[in-house]
């Protein structure tokens, strides 16, 4: 026999007891948003009840808080209880509903928010407090640097709100910003004031910054900041060449804009594994032509590129490389003997990961070729714009590159062959989340739905061997 759930019931006096008393507890009203907006009790959250919360909110809530199911007249509010029970969470509901609550209420309806573009430009302000409130293992995997973790079980520990400082401009972070609300209105119950990260770290992995990085052929480096990536426009006389664009691709169209240019060639150094590639949206908005490395395989019709082959845009030109060893196909790129565009082979502080494809040692052997008979080969004031950064590298003014010169620093970079092959091949590091999904989007073979975009990103890069 199943328990009644009366038992499960709280009364409005009790409720009212408890919230005087500030007992630890979430309140989640399942109204329609237009009642919860027309008034509801302080400190309770607006909830969707539906699929997607019962599968991806509902195992985050912490079993060790008590839960306050509000509905109209407690009905359904009961059925929930029933099911977050069996999921072991302590929920209880309140009896009768809002048709029994007589006490004050408020108006509203989201908390403040604080869009991912808005944080992108006060990252630096020691005013802002990044309080991400996931568990320790996903904070440990990827996190906004400078963001301290309190996981949502602890929001109303005394220690942990004992840590929080009251005098900043608090961010409450979470993948969809779900946890994030409901951590936001427990602190205002606590009296402390706080706004939420808009569309969480699913929004943050979507933001694009574009810094001006060199001149003369100029160089705009458009950085996806939550990721690490880096793409690059070129620009000559009016012509722009994209390489390895990002998505959202609209915001390549509003950088050649303000540099009255035009898109003139697409380019990407190779299938990624890690981000969606936007050269097939960038192809569609602007009609210029998309070029892929003729050494891959593509379900995608583009021009393709070879080792040797030169592109001519503006007054430049852009010189191919062949540079397998993270991807068989990994192509470089040389813009006047001046600039290379080296993808994922030759980063700022390391190199590229040969394994995404399980031949490790057979990738690792040209990785090395690339590297030293290749791209160390250029004069050494060449200027390398590598596709990604690690966390630990540092822009000099918001720009991540290097030189070849200072490359040859990197202490693999001075190994001989076999101990460099080894030294990659004993390296493991997780793979990309979703990097699977990723390269058949990239490759063509399914297409892109762009609502899907952030989820697949969420996450650090991976394509670079970190500590070598
Ligand atoms: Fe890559």
């Amino acid at each position: 026999m199943t328990k009644s759930t009366n038992e499960f019931e709280i009364t409005p006096e009790d409720l009212n007891n408890s919230l005087e008393k500030n007992e630890p507890m979430f309140l989640f009203d399942l109204r329609l948003q237009d009642m919860y907006k027309e008034g509801h009790i302080d400190g309770s959250v607006h909830a969707v009840c539906d699929t997607r919360t019962k599968d991806t909110l509902m195992p985050k809530i912490p079993k060790n808080v008590k839960l306050v199911l509000i509905d109209e007249d407690g009905k359904m509010s009961a059925e929930t209880v029933a099911m977050m029970r069996s999921f072991g969470l302590d929920a209880y509901y309140l009896k009768g509903g809002m048709k029994n609550w007589t006490n004050e209420l408020v108006k509203g309806s989201l908390p403040a928010a604080i869009s991912p573009e808005e944080l992108s430009k006060k990252l630096q302000d020691p005013n802002v407090y990044l309080l991400d409130v996931r568990d320790p293992d996903e904070f440990s995997d990827y996190n906004i640097p400078g963001s301290i973790n309190i996981p949502l079980s602890e929001i109303f520990d005394p220690e942990s709100i004992s840590k929080i400082p009251q005098n900043k401009e608090i961010v409450t972070i979470c993948p969809h910003s779900n946890m994030a609300t409901i951590a936001t209105f427990a602190l205002a119950r606590n009296g402390i004031k706080s706004r939420i990260l808009k569309d969480g770290l699913a929004g943050w992995s979507q933001v694009l910054n574009a810094v001006n990085a060199e001149e003369n052929p100029k160089v705009i480096q458009v950085e996806k900041i939550g990721k690490g990536c880096l793409s690059h426009v070129i620009i000559s006389k009016n012509d722009a060449i994209v390489i390895d664009p990002l998505y959202p691709a609209e915001k390549y169209l509003e950088v050649v804009k303000q540099e009255c240019a035009k898109i003139t060639h697409i380019i990407d150094t190779h299938q990624h594994a890690d981000h969606v590639s936007s050269a097939q949206q960038l192809s569609n908005l602007t009609g210029a032509p998309m070029y892929e490395s003729n050494l891959e395989e593509w379900d995608r019709t583009a021009n393709f590129l070879d080792d040797g082959q030169e592109v001519a845009f503006g007054n430049s030109k852009l010189r191919v490389i062949h540079t397998p060893g993270h991807t068989p196909g990994s192509l470089s790129y040389v813009v006047d003997e001046k600039y290379v565009f080296t993808g994922d082979i030759l980063f700022i502080e390391s190199i590229g990961r040969p394994d995404l494809r399980d031949k490790a040692e057979e990738f690792a052997a040209q990785l090395y070729d690339s590297l030293h008979n290749k791209l160390l080969k250029l004069p050494p004031n060449t200027v390398v714009f590598p596709t990604h950064h690690g966390e630990s590298v540092t822009s000099t003014k918001g720009v991540f590159s290097t030189t070849i010169e200072k490359t040859k620093q990197h202490e693999i970079l001075n190994l001989p062959k076999e101990e460099f092959v080894q030294r990659v091949v004993d390296v493991t590091v997780p793979r990309p989340m979703n990097y699977q999904k990723i390269i058949q989007i990239n490759k063509g073979s399914i297409p892109l739905v762009a609502s899907d975009v952030p989820d697949l990103e969420l996450g650090p890069n991976r394509c670079s061997i970190a500590g070598v």
